[in-house]
């Protein structure tokens, strides 16, 4: 092989360590999701792994859902996308974002009688 050819291998390992090690460094606390264009509410507190540990959600689909013909994929993620990728419609005003937040989020704590019902005790303050 050619000496070119290794460097260009180096190149895309140090590319791919670079993305997986920044992703574990910015760990997710809370939620200010920047496809609104200004927020009337604090963030949502939301610390990702902490959160999904207490809760005991190990299905990471449980939010980040695939949906084939009306239906939820079984075994299949979109972790990596956001919501706002599939969930934002530019003539609603992000209705249907800021819908699809309170469901996912605000439903299982009814569901599931425990996490934060109250727009304060998700939007708070710090
Ligand atoms: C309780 C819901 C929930 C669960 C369970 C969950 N996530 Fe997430 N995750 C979110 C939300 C909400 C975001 C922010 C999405 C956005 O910004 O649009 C997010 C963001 C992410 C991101 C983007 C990180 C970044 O820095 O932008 C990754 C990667 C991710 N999650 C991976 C996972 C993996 C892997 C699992 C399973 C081990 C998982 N998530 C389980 C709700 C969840
Ligand atoms: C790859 C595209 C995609 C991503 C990414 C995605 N969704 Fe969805 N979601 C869908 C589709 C498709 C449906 C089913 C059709 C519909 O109701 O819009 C759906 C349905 C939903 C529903 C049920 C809607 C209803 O009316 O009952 C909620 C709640 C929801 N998504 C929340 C989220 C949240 C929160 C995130 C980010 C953590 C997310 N989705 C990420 C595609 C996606
Ligand atoms: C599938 C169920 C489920 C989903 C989806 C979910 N939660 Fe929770 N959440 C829980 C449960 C269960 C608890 C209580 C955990 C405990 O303390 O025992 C909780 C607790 C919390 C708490 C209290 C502090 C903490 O971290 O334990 C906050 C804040 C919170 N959730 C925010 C959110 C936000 C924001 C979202 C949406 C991005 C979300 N949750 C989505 C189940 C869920
Ligand atoms: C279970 C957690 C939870 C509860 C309870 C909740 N929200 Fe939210 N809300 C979110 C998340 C997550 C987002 C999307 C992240 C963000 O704030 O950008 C959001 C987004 C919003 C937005 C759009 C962004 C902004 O700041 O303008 C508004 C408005 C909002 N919520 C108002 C409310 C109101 C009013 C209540 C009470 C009736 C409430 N929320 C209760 C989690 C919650």
């Amino acid at each position: 092989m050619k000496i070119k050819n290794w460097i260009g291998i180096g190149i895309i390992i140090s590319l791919i360590f670079a993305t997986v090690y920044g992703f574990s460094q910015e760990e997710i606390t809370q939620l200010h999701d920047s496809t609104f264009k200004t927020h009337i509410r604090p963030p949502a507190q939301f610390a990702h792994d902490q959160h999904n540990d207490t809760a005991q959600i190990a299905d990471c689909s449980t939010c980040h859902h695939v949906y084939e013909h009306g239906k939820k994929g079984e075994g299949e993620s979109s972790e990596g996308q956001p919501c706002s990728q599939c969930h934002f419609n530019q003539d609603d005003n992000a209705l249907e974002l800021i819908n699809i937040y309170h469901k996912q989020c605000r439903g299982c704590h009814l569901e599931k009688k425990a996490g934060p019902v109250l727009c304060g005790g998700c939007h708070q303050r710090k």
